[in-house]
């Protein structure tokens, strides 16, 4: 009923405005007053946390790039490898996993049954199994070792936003947090990452305030066929959840690429007014990925294609080669996805409402695949 959408035409566009609370929550009461994570929930005890050698992180679809994301968090600041595997893979291809391994399961429904199947299989070989879940009491969950949940409150369109948000931020405390039990990298840059997550929210609300241009833009592209989503390093997960999002909202072709494999393949479908939207990382930081993927959009701008840039607020160098200009916020290098994330889901909303598609219930979809 309407005033279950809280007077929004769609549950996906309530739940895409109330992510600056789902994060704000997800994030409540896990840091203390000194700026350290509390994460006792997490009953994993601290000498075994201590003792793993590898995490491993089993997911689908849109809680799978958010593994993709939590991937460089982990490694960046713990430096245990980790690895992250499709749900519906993993079981089927003999994984080495023992008792140090850490398996983390990520899944808004906590019911989807290839994650299921994969935890259970994670479980009989010894390893530890935490998932990171936004459904109290869910099978998932309940099945493993321990639970970080997610605090975005329900979520019913069938394409997950405040889910994956907050998905993000639980990765990320999980991270910081095995950081911190293990006493590696610890040190400024983390205190700094949590300080900023904790202002994050605020950031989120802002992007969403400058949204209008986003939808015009959407609008505008309605009769297109294709759209491509490039970006590096944790931008190359965000353009997969670009692009996912398009798939099941819009029913365009959508493909997300890492910008570095351009050249290996994927620049031979630009053509002639192609949308590309590209991520950009920070020209802060790792300035380096930054200078790349400019020459990637002057590339594809040389043969032709339509670019659409999301850059940092004051990052001027992107301005002659963008031919639309999406706005955020700066934050730290590994933190960008929670807020790049956000014009693509208004990107993707916006164009299915302008093809005529059901926003909250895409066709031959399910919001939890209860099926192998
Ligand atoms: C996201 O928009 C999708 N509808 C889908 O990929 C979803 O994320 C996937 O099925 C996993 O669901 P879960 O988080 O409930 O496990």
């Amino acid at each position: 009923s309407a005033a279950e959408k809280g007077g929004y035409d769609y549950f996906m566009l309530k739940e895409i405005a109330e992510q600056p609370k789902a994060v704000a929550d997800t994030l409540l009461g896990r840091i203390d007053a000194a700026g350290s994570l509390s994460l006792d929930e997490v009953r994993i005890p601290t000498a075994e946390l201590r003792e793993v050698d590898k995490v491993v992180i089993v997911a689908c679809g849109t809680a799978f790039h958010a593994g993709l994301i939590a991937k460089y968090a982990i490694e960046h600041w713990t430096r245990i490898p980790c690895e992250v595997e499709l749900a519906s893979e993993f079981r089927y291809r003999d994984p080495i996993l023992d008792s140090r391994s850490l398996v983390i399961a990520i899944s808004q429904s906590g019911e989807t049954m290839d994650t299921l199947m994969a935890l259970r299989h994670a479980r009989e070989q010894g390893s530890k199994v935490l998932a990171i879940c936004n459904t109290n009491g869910s099978t998932i969950p309940r099945e493993s070792d321990a639970v970080l949940y997610t605090h975005a409150g329900p979520e019913v369109a069938v394409a997950s936003t405040k889910a994956f948000l907050t998905q993000l931020v639980a990765c990320y405390l999980v991270a910081l947090y095995l950081g911190q039990v293990r006493g590696t990298k610890w040190g400024d840059e983390i205190s700094a990452v949590i300080r900023d997550l904790s202002h994050i929210s605020g950031e989120v609300e802002r992007v969403l305030e400058t949204m209008e241009p986003v939808r015009a833009l959407a609008r505008s592209l309605a009769d297109k066929n294709t759209v491509l989503f490039l970006g590096r390093h944790v931008g190359y997960p965000v353009a997969l959840e670009g692009a996912l999002k398009l798939k099941e909202l819009a029913y365009m072709h959508a493909e997300g690429f890492a910008a570095g494999e351009l050249k290996h393949g994927p620049i031979a479908l630009i053509e002639e007014d192609l949308p590309v939207v590209v991520v950009v990382p920070s020209p802060r930081g790792r300035s380096v990925l930054h200078d790349k993927i400019v020459s990637n959009i002057q590339e594809i701008r040389a043969r032709g294609a339509r670019t659409i840039v999301i850059a940092e607020e004051g990052d001027e160098t992107v301005v002659p080669y963008a031919d639309h200009l999406i706005r955020i916020p700066a934050t730290p290098t590994l933190l960008q996805p929670l807020v790049a994330t956000v014009p693509l889901q208004v990107f993707a909303c916006e164009l299915a409402t302008a093809r005529g598609n059901e926003v909250d219930q895409p066709r031959n979809l399910a919001k939890s695949v209860t099926v192998e």
